[in-house]
């Protein structure tokens, strides 16, 4: 297998529907060192909701799942509490590809239903274009056993841990999000194809603020192709990302043509192109 497309598998995944197969997506390795301190984080913790359009790379979603509900330590306890360990709050992740379930062992999403159900994400609009949603779900058969209120407001508790944690991460990364109860549940369910005993407890748009200044997909890809000097109907296997290159934001822009395939990364702000490279196919 080609380096380049080596890369593409490891780091490279984009999650615009025009542009991935669907399938379960490996995660790489969540980043959990650095970033802001938890007091400033805290400091500039509050909700967003406007969206820019792009995709967050997969290494911040890595990442940001990890904040979530993630695994850490070594006896599979999360960075969010439940009561007695219980861990009966999965995350479901909707993204334009389609419907996920954070998998915190595997660190993976597995596909639970292809296609952009985003339509379904809630009733206010802009969590039908953010390119995030996330899900927290309820499942009653991990729950607390108890009795059926001490359940429900258990459920409650669990999504809120894992909410904040998102919103703090989301204020490391200079990320919008806000937390979203205003769903049409039984759509939401069936997108995310609930089974008897699972329900949404809360949900959680987030995506890049707008006015970033980065210059977006389709202005990297024009670039790409004026450089290589082919037209978009000329060329198969389009792919294009947002990845981060040695600390720079980068469209990562790939296609292929007579038996060679071409890469080039595009300055996420300035628009320049700072690597092209042409190897046979
Ligand atoms: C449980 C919960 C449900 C929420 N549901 C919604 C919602 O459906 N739509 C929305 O726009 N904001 C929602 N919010 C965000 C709140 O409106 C927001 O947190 C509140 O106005 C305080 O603003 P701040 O988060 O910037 O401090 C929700 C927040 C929480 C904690």
């Amino acid at each position: 297998m080609k380096r380049t497309m080596k890369r593409v598998i490891a780091k490279s995944f984009v999650f615009a529907a025009a542009c991935v197969a669907a399938g379960d997506i490996h995660l790489p390795k969540p980043v959990t060192q650095g970033g802001k301190s938890l007091m400033q984080a805290l400091s500039e913790r509050r909700s967003a909701r406007d969206f820019a359009g792009r995709d967050i790379p997969v290494q911040t979603l890595s990442s940001l799942l990890w904040a979530a509900t993630g695994v850490n330590r070594a006896d599979g306890r999360r960075t969010a509490p439940t009561g007695l360990n219980v861990q009966d709050t999965d995350v479901y992740v909707m993204l334009a590809s389609g419907v996920y379930r954070y998998d915190t062992g595997q660190n993976a999403l597995k596909l639970v239903n292809p296609g952009d159900h985003r339509a379904a994400a809630g009733k206010q609009p802009f969590a039908q274009t953010a390119p995030v949603n996330l899900f927290y779900v309820h499942d009653r058969s991990r729950g607390m056993k108890a009795d059926e209120s001490n359940t429900q407001r258990y459920a409650g508790i669990h999504a809120g841990a894992i909410m904040q944690n998102v919103y703090l991460f989301c204020a490391k990364e200079g990320l919008a999000t806000v937390a979203r109860a205003n769903i049409d549940y039984d759509a939401c369910a069936k997108a995310l194809r609930l089974a008897a005993g699972q329900s949404i407890v809360l949900g959680q748009s987030v995506g890049y603020p707008p006015n970033d200044g980065y210059i977006g997909r389709q202005a990297a890809i024009r670039t790409a192709l004026e450089r290589a000097k082919f037209h978009e109907s000329e060329v198969g296997r389009l792919k294009c990302e947002l990845d981060r290159e040695d600390g720079v934001m980068v469209y990562d822009v790939e296609f292929k043509k007579n038996g060679f395939e071409y890469e080039y990364h595009i300055d996420a702000k300035t628009g320049t192109v700072v690597k092209a490279k042409k190897e046979r196919d």
